[in-house]
């Protein structure tokens, strides 16, 4: 799915570069053809190791940078123990991401698929995926969230946040309020010590994404295979109980149950159920968690824009009794905090870009790219780029609010944080009202400093080094001391 899974099970294909370059020499005995632009680099790895010293820096784009500069938008490489094409160009991204399960499709490692379930929307293809992809969309809709999922987001977030105090590491507590989210979200679970005993499985298995470089001889990747079947016969069993109900419930699970899915139309099994389940969590816990950690750096860093969002926040709860949740209109009247979640969305590029594999010789841009090939598709490189957006390595939430965002083509074309396509992802909506809620209620409960250095890197996955610890001082502000120990 994401660069976070991408790059790291592409790591995981490290163990293979020897058959793979055999593969490729023997490529060339009819007429080559006309390939992109690039280099292989050193035999055996590739590029790998510089790209992976590029993404550990504080700065990677160098890296990619003097290659557009050499080759042009869409060039060859070769990391991860394949060659790769990789593409700045935001044509091309958007024609690989429309063509899904046509020129291209996605495929990911052994290690990965087993880690995520066969069953997963992620591995699904074809008629299955469309229909559990639509039954997904369905689920995050804005008529839903307004609805039904706002008030536990609101509660939920402001739940978390009333236990804390002193020193904090923001990014753990974004990822626990992110997860306990998604368990109300999929199955009507409060948050309790049964979640908190699935979550600390949950780092186990998200641990063995990253395991390099033979996933399969590592005692990393056999804990988190282990944490995965915990967690499979937790949630199978929650899955049991409910079938049992007489009445569905308004949940996500609900939908699952009574879901039909495939060519027959038949309902879904325990494990496909489960597979899904387990695959939302990987999906929605780390993308979000890093954003609304990454959205209160950059804030930090950029006072100006802290307090004309802390402004917008403080408009709405002034005409809003503490006791009362935030509803839709006020989630609709953050103009201003839509444009630091879409600055921090370009920024931090959470997500760099997706990797896809060629069905068939695919011609792109004068290129043929043969069957059977990596592609990936940049996001980070396109949000990245002076062309496209003016001062673009600079974190200025006020661009959004300008007459031309991008310089160059239509904005959906070179703005593409949640992808594209059949496989667009499902959670943007949702992802986007968490984290709005989130920042309304961090910036007028609280004021903070930095508690020590941290820096932002980009590998294995885009984060705060250190967890982003952060020190928290409840404002004083009286709706807020009347509504302490109150009941919402
Ligand atoms: C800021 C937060 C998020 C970002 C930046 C993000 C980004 C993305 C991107 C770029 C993809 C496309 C992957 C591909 O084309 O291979 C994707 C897929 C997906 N996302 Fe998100 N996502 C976020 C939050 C969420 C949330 C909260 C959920 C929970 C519902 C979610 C569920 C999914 C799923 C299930 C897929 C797979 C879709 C498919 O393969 O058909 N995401 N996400
Ligand atoms: C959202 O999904 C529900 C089904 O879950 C559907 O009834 C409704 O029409 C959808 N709303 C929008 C705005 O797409
Ligand atoms: C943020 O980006 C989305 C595209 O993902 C766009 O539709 C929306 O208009 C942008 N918001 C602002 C405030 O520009």
């Amino acid at each position: 799915m994401d660069l976070n899974l991408n790059l790291l099970f592409l790591v995981a294909a490290l163990s293979l570069p020897f058959l793979l370059l055999v593969g490729r020499a023997r490529r060339c005995r009819g007429t080559p053809p006309l390939l992109p632009p690039g280099s292989l680099g050193l035999p055996l790895l590739g590029e790998t190791l510089r790209l992976v010293a590029a993404y550990k820096s504080e700065d990677p784009e160098p890296f990619v940078d003097e290659r557009l500069m050499r080759y042009g938008t869409v060039f060859m490489t070769h990391v991860f123990g394949e060659a790769t094409v990789f593409s700045a160009d935001p044509e091309t991204n958007r024609f690989v991401l429309q063509n899904e399960g046509k020129l291209f499709e996605c495929s990911y490692p052994d290690s990965i698929a087993n880690l995520l379930g066969r069953h997963s929307l992620l591995l699904t293809k074809g008629a299955m995926h469309k229909r559990m992809h639509s039954l997904t969309m369905s689920f995050a809709n804005s008529s839903i969230l307004k609805d039904r999922l706002l008030a536990d987001i609101d509660r939920l977030i402001r739940l978390n946040m009333d236990s804390w105090h002193d020193k904090i590491f923001l990014m753990e507590e974004a990822k626990k309020i992110t997860f306990e989210l998604t368990m109300k979200q999929l199955m009507s679970v409060e948050p309790g010590e049964w979640t908190e005993s699935i979550r600390k499985e949950y780092v186990l298995v998200i641990e063995g994404f990253f395991t390099l470089p033979i996933p399969f001889f590592s005692s990393t990747y056999r804990r988190a295979i282990r944490a995965r079947t915990k967690v499979a016969e937790a949630l199978g069993a929650v899955v049991r109980e409910r079938r049992k109900e007489v009445e569905a419930r308004n949940d996500m699970l609900g939908s699952l149950l009574t879901a039909t899915a495939g060519d027959d139309g038949h309902g879904l099994s325990d494990d496909e159920v489960v597979d899904f389940m387990v695959a939302l969590l990987v999906a929605g816990y780390e993308t979000t968690s890093t954003i609304m950690t990454l959205a209160v750096k950059f804030l930090t860093e950029s006072p100006s824009a802290l307090s004309q969002l802390k402004e917008e926040h403080e408009k709405i709860r002034a005409r809003k009794d503490w006791n009362h949740g935030l509803e839709w209109t006020d989630y609709k009247s953050m103009p201003f905090t839509q444009c630091v979640i879409n600055e921090t969305l370009r920024v931090a590029n959470i997500i760099a870009g997706v990797f896809r594999r060629t069905t068939t010789d695919v011609n792109i841009k004068g290129y043929t790219i043969p069957k059977g090939w990596k592609v990936f598709t940049s996001f980070r490189a396109v949000h990245l780029d002076p062309l496209h957006f003016e001062d673009a390595r600079t974190f200025d939430p006020w661009r959004w609010q300008r007459d031309t965002v991008t310089t160059t083509t239509a904005l959906a074309n070179v703005f593409m944080p949640f992808g594209g396509g059949p496989r667009l992802c499902p959670g943007y909506e949702l992802a986007r009202v968490i984290i709005s809620v989130f920042l309304h209620h961090f910036v007028t409960s609280f004021s903070w400093v930095p508690a020590e250095n941290d820096k932002l890197i980009f590998f294995p996955t885009t984060r705060m080094q250190k967890r982003y610890p952060i020190y928290v001082t409840r404002r004083n502000d009286a709706t807020r001391d009347v509504a302490e120990g109150d009941e919402w």
